[in-house]
């Protein structure tokens, strides 16, 4: 499915650069982000890994009150394109983040929509996302749906 446009004429939206490590692990650091432990490593090691890879793709909505597009990260989303065995690829969407002073301005919005459009082009049938309960509200305003259960195995333990 794919999401109506959105305008927003607080954030650019892009996608992410190696050059964008600074600002991201600014981004992390002031958000103190709950799924990201150490900062300053995840955008320095795991982030420029995760871009060198043609499947996956990170997101930045960029404030436009600071020299917009190159400024402050105020907003996050990533997608991890995935093949399956029996043919067909999906796409995974997460990490969706948007800062405390940003929220309820349609940036998430915008965030999924780039994510949407981005699997679309890389030709995945689904987007596929897990979150908490308190956000389903927000996934079915942009067009997702609940659908049968996630499970996961913790490994290591
Ligand atoms: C959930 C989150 C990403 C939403 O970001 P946002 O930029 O405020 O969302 P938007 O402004 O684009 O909201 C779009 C619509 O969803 C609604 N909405 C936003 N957050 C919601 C929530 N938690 N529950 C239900 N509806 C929500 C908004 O009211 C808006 O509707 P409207 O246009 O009728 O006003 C943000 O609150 C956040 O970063 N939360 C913490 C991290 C998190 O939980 N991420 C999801 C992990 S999977």
């Amino acid at each position: 499915m794919r999401l109506p446009s959105t305008t927003n004429r607080f954030v650019a939206i892009r996608r992410l650069t190696a050059n964008d490590v600074n600002a991201l692990k600014q981004f992390f650091e002031v958000n103190d982000l709950p799924f990201f432990n150490e900062a300053a490593e995840c955008a320095e090691k795991h982030l420029a890994a995760f871009l060198q890879v043609p499947t996956k793709s990170c997101f930045a909505a960029f404030s436009r009150e600071v020299e917009s597009f190159h400024g402050e990260i105020v907003g996050f989303g990533s997608i991890d394109v995935l093949a399956r065995p029996r043919g067909g690829r999906i796409a995974y969407l997460g990490e969706v983040y948007v800062s405390n002073a940003y929220r309820r301005k349609g940036v998430a919005t915008k965030i999924v929509h780039s994510v949407t459009e981005e699997a679309d082009r890389l030709a995945c049938h689904q987007v596929i996302l897990h979150c908490s309960y308190d956000t389903i509200g927000f996934y079915e305003r942009t067009g997702f749906s609940v659908w049968e259960r996630g499970m996961r195995l913790e490994m290591g333990k």
